[in-house]
């Protein structure tokens, strides 16, 4: 018999509620903790969840798929300790396949792999969705959408970096709005349901023109959390451009 790892971690009546109303969602704000100060974390997760963030996106990074170290199952499971949001876990490292199930069990909702990362992406894909998790496929900025579309039905969420991997503050890559408009035809053609999240210097200036080319999750560190205003600004400033 197959365990169920994320209803196990995500039992309470309140997640299964974040589960209905993401049904009805049109655009996900997904404020990446790797901007969070992290000697504070449970607060500025805390602050991101009444600001109202719609998924919290965690940047696991392993010194070799990229050159930065980030964090692991460890802060996942911390991450799920103190908040209800779904746990939106980007993972930037090689051979992902050997830890999913360590990801799952520490309570991530979704789990999303590198096409440059999985030669058998298919498999990797059903061996999220067999864990209980939503399967995402993330692609580089260099990396042609033709090496995805074998499998993009296959997927419930297209991540499309609009950043080179690594690190959080960078500027946006423009050449990202026309991969998201193709990403959507190709979507709308096979009739899939899946989010398109674009991640990496997403703010108030472009977020507007990456929702209009087809983006339906927005992933921000620096916009959020490094907000002069704070938080709660951050959040609301984005949300106004994509409402
Ligand atoms: C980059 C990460 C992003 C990053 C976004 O490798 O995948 O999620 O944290 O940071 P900003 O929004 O500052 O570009
Ligand atoms: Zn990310």
């Amino acid at each position: 018999m197959r365990f169920d790892y994320a209803a196990e971690a995500c039992s309470s009546a309140q997640r299964e509620a974040f589960t209905i109303i993401e049904m009805f969602q049109k655009y996900i704000i997904a404020p990446s903790i790797l901007s969070a100060d992290f000697t504070r974390l449970g607060e500025e997760i805390a602050a991101c969840e009444s600001a109202g963030a719609d998924w919290l996106h965690i940047d696991v990074m392993d010194g070799h798929f990229v050159p930065n170290i980030t964090m692991g199952p460890f802060i996942v499971e911390a991450c799920r300790r103190v908040t209800d949001l779904p746990l939106d876990v980007h993972l930037m490292i090689e051979k992902p396949e050997r830890h999913l199930e360590a990801f799952a069990r520490a309570g991530a909702s979704r789990l999303n792999v590198h096409v440059e990362t999985c030669p058998h992406l298919h498999d990797t894909l059903e061996q999220i969705k067999s864990l209980g998790c939503k399967a995402g496929i993330a692609l580089n900025p260099d990396t042609p959408v033709g090496n995805i579309q074998a499998v993009m039905s296959d997927a419930d969420l297209i991540l499309v970096m609009s950043v080179y991997p690594g690190f959080s503050g960078q500027e946006f890559i423009p050449a990202t709005i026309a991969k998201v408009a193709d990403i959507r035809k190709k979507l709308d053609a096979l009739g899939s349901p899946a989010w398109i999240e674009v991640d990496g210097g997403v703010n108030v200036e472009n977020v507007g023109k990456v929702k209009d080319a087809g983006a339906t999750a927005f992933v921000a560190a620096t916009a959020v959390f490094k907000h002069p205003g704070g938080i709660e600004a951050g959040i609301k400033t984005l949300r106004a451009k994509i409402s």
